[in-house]
């Protein structure tokens, strides 16, 4: 049906001189769906977010909000999408709440209900006890939890998030996991989420976009792209580099593993490998 589909986009591109940045992409997302869009740096990712959010204009093709043109559209489509950037924009030397109703303000949702919207959203992402601190006393993960938080405020249907754990410690990732996953589950928010965090798409994305040098090169529930692959990985530790030999079953690679003079590791597949098939080099390489 088509107003089950969020958002659609069709032959979307984006050049910055002789730079592609994006290269003709065909997105489309229904309500309450979890996609990742896994690249490696340069592959164009926050570019397409961007162009979806309104803030680049795209070179060529559409983009379509529940079935109306975005360019057209605007104040509607802006309503109905939150966006988290890359880099952090919040107003280091305000409060939380401050920060929290000056997007209240610039989102036209100021009424005699903001106060409360503000303390549920804060609530919602744990940040109660930040309330009336300045963000500049904040950890990077409760800037970033801030930042979603703010994002949510004007009750988006279609949630961007562009690199939401960038340098930020493995427990606290989790923590931020944990609440993008809740946002997902409870609110029924659909979710982009762009990453280079190979578990990061794993562990969050019901279906994941690979994208490469501003296209998408492959497209599917993570297990399944990663069935095509075999299940299991024998990594051979060679002179000139490691031998990766893929099985479907661990007892099929440790019957090899058995056989083999050098040393020897068995790991289970990862959308890595499919990445590394596809273009021959690593993500995060
Ligand atoms: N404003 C700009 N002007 C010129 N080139 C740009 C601009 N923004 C992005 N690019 C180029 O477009 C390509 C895609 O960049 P983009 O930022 O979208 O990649 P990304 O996948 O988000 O990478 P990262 O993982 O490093 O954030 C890169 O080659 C980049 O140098
Ligand atoms: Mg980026």
């Amino acid at each position: 049906m088509v107003k089950d589909i969020v958002l659609k986009t069709t032959n979307l591109r984006k050049s910055y001189g002789k730079t592609t940045a994006v290269d003709g992409i065909d997105l489309s997302f229904h309500t309450g769906e979890f996609v990742g869009l896994l690249g490696p740096n340069g592959a164009g990712k926050t570019t397409t977010i961007k162009m979806l959010s309104g803030l680049t204009k795209p070179t060529d093709g559409s983009i379509t909000y529940f079935g109306l043109d975005f360019h057209s559209n605007q104040r509607f489509a802006k309503g109905v999408i939150g966006c988290v950037p890359q880099i952090n924009n919040l107003d280091r030397d305000l409060t939380a709440y401050e920060n929290m109703y000056h997007h209240a303000l610039l989102y036209n949702v100021k009424d005699d209900s903001t106060n409360e919207k503000i303390m549920i959203a804060l609530e919602f992402a744990d940040l109660i006890n930040y309330t009336h601190r300045q963000v500049k006393t904040f950890s990077g993960g409760t800037m970033r939890r801030l930042v979603i938080a703010r994002a949510l405020l004007h009750e988006p249907k279609l949630l961007f998030l562009d690199e939401p754990t960038v340098g930020l410690d493995p427990q606290i990732r989790r923590d931020i996991w944990d609440y993008i996953l809740k946002v997902n589950q409870v609110k029924n928010t659909t979710i982009l989420l762009t990453t280079h965090y190979i578990e990061e798409a794993e562990r969050l994305c019901k279906r994941v976009l690979i994208i490469n040098k501003g296209r998408i090169i492959a497209e599917g529930v993570p297990d399944t792209l990663k069935k095509d692959m075999g299940r299991y990985v024998l990594e051979v530790f060679k002179q000139e580099g490691i031998e990766e030999r893929f099985f479907e079953t661990r007892n099929e690679a440790l019957a090899s593993l058995k056989e083999c003079q050098e040393t020897c590791k068995i790991r289970e597949v990862t959308l890595e490998d499919v990445f590394l098939k596809l273009t021959g080099r690593r993500i995060d390489a």
